[in-house]
């Protein structure tokens, strides 16, 4: 099947336009990832395919190239500096603003993709809210992709894939399923919200959160896209709160509020 210029100048702008994602310098990408999609779903051209797309009212067909077309890749325990920060710094802050107020910790993990990440944010606050229960740990975790919601939300992840986890939190968190398989245990399943979120979009959960996790999403978006994102959350971070990002990624000075702390870590005043 042959992507033409114009045919590939089109899934970039609707990719582009909707969610941010800049695919321009990613043609072999694009054929890789949707060629056998579209052979399997018995589409004639990328043309009528992306027709297709930019049509259909119910966004279905969007959703399904988004699932396609993301990179999902993370891991347990990634970046693990941001977790032991995360313990020693931003959850004893927490605690004290929040003491004597709601007991109630709100964190973001904002490109969350497979759920690893905020799995091990929440195994992190069970550990250190574990002398008092009375603090709602309930984090807010979301993505674009449908199908990498599905997946975190079954907790299910094979042996291998949990092996960086220290063996406490192995026992402690997760149940073995099969030969292969574990899952995470309803208790903490249950303290993640998961919700389908577009971070195109503006805002409108309630609330402002003392974290964000905004890791290894922001490379596919261009400056302008970045500049108007990290606006958004800066409204929708509490005042001393964090933002996190990739330790291979960063931010202008110039291009956003928050204040620098170290590298991948800054702060609202
Ligand atoms: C490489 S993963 C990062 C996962 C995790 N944060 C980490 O650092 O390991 C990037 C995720 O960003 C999501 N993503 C890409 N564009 C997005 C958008 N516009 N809105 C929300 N999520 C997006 C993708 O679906 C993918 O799951």
């Amino acid at each position: 099947m042959q992507l033409t210029d114009s045919e590939f100048s089109r899934i970039v702008n609707h990719v582009k336009g909707r969610y941010g994602i800049d695919l321009s310098q990613k043609r072999v990408l694009i054929t890789g990832r949707l060629e056998n999609y579209l052979l399997r779903n018995g589409y004639q051209s990328y043309g009528e395919y992306i027709s297709k797309v930019e049509k259909d009212p119910t966004g279905n067909e969007g959703k399904n190239l988004v699932n396609v077309l993301t990179t999902n890749h993370t891991y347990f325990m990634r970046e693990f500096e941001h977790l032991e920060y995360l313990r020693k710094i931003i959850l004893p802050w927490i605690r004290e603003k929040e003491q004597n107020r709601g007991k109630d910790v709100r964190i973001w993990s904002a490109a969350s993709s497979t759920g690893e990440e905020p799995y091990t944010i929440q195994m992190v606050l069970q550990d250190f809210f574990s002398m008092d229960k009375s603090w709602d740990t309930q984090i807010l975790a979301t993505d674009l992709s449908t199908k990498v919601l599905l997946k975190a939300k079954s907790g299910i992840y094979l042996g291998e894939q949990i092996a960086p986890l220290p063996d406490t939190w192995k026992k402690r968190y997760f149940k073995r399923i099969n030969n292969e398989e574990f899952q995470v245990i309803p208790e903490l399943r249950n303290k993640i919200v998961f919700k389908q979120f577009n971070l195109m979009d503006q805002i409108t959960f309630k609330g402002l959160f003392h974290v964000v996790f905004l890791r290894n999403v922001m490379i596919y978006f261009d400056n302008e896209t970045k500049r108007q994102l990290l606006d958004r959350i800066y409204q929708h971070t509490a005042s001393g709160g964090y933002l996190f990002i990739g330790t291979t990624e960063s931010i202008d000075k110039e291009a956003t509020a928050f204040e620098y702390v170290q590298p991948s870590i800054y702060r609202k005043k």
